[in-house]
């Protein structure tokens, strides 16, 4: 069992796991975050709802589980790739079909994407659902805090970054992780990649939509 952790194909198919996970936690988090587009009384609902539901309650350390290990086995995967390649890496460019751009800077990505990560959680999160679990006072307008934040063009233009990285790391991501569990014939790659961009795009649209709605004032 120990093997399972450490050999190739268990650390692949632990990343696509809790990759899966995570992005299903997309399509939801997605979900909450498109009521903040009609109005402060419903967006203020959801969260209320977000921050004292039970299941939620047990959910978040399990999505806070699923982030660790994904982020610890990308860096476990791609030290031990690295190390197992030794000065090969520069000197061969995998440039087969399968490979985009996207694909050789996937650890990269991954780090922009959790760096803009750990900002987001300190403007929201540590504001909103952590002060529950600490006993502290949560903000009584969530839809003020986050509208507020994305009035303001730097932030704004800094999420739009950070779903820019992110649109790149599902391109790959997405398909990928199918890939993994099997799904890998010549039928079924092209289809999955197809899907893969169909996916990445809906998810970075929609996160996109909200900064830009707010900084352009359409909630007025
Ligand atoms: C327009 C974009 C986004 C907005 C407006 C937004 C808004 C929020 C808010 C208000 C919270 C606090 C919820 C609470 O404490 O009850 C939150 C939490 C969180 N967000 Fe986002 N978010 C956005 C994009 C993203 C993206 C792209 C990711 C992942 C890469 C993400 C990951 C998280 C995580 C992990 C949490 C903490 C867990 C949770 O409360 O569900 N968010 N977000």
């Amino acid at each position: 069992m120990a093997n399972f952790f450490t050999s190739s194909i268990g650390k692949k198919l632990i990343m696509s796991i809790s990759g899966f996970f995570l992005m299903v936690f997309l399509i939801v988090h997605l979900g909450a975050n498109m009521v903040s587009l009609s109005g402060a009384e419903n967006y203020n609902a959801v969260c209320h709802f977000m921050d004292t539901n039970v299941i939620i309650q047990i959910m978040v350390p399990v999505l806070a589980l699923g982030f660790a290990i994904h982020i610890f086995y990308a860096g476990f995967l791609t030290l031990t790739n690295r190390l197992a390649r030794g000065n090969e890496r520069y000197a061969v460019r995998n440039s087969g079909k399968a490979s985009s751009w996207a694909s050789q800077n996937m650890f990269v990505l991954g780090a922009i994407v959790l760096g803009f990560l750990g900002l987001h959680l300190y403007h929201f999160w540590a504001k909103m659902q952590l002060q529950h679990f600490i006993g502290g006072t949560a903000t009584e307008n969530p839809y003020e805090l986050v509208t507020g934040l994305f009035r303001d063009p730097v932030y704004a233009v800094l999420y739009l970054v950070w779903i820019g990285a992110l649109w790149f790391h599902l391109t790959h991501g997405f398909w990928s992780a199918f890939q993994t569990i099997g799904v890998n014939n010549n039928k079924w790659l092209p289809r999955l990649q197809a899907l893969a961009k169909i996916y990445a795009t809906l998810i970075a649209l929609g996160f996109a939509i909200i900064p830009l709605f707010f900084l352009l004032g359409l909630d007025k």
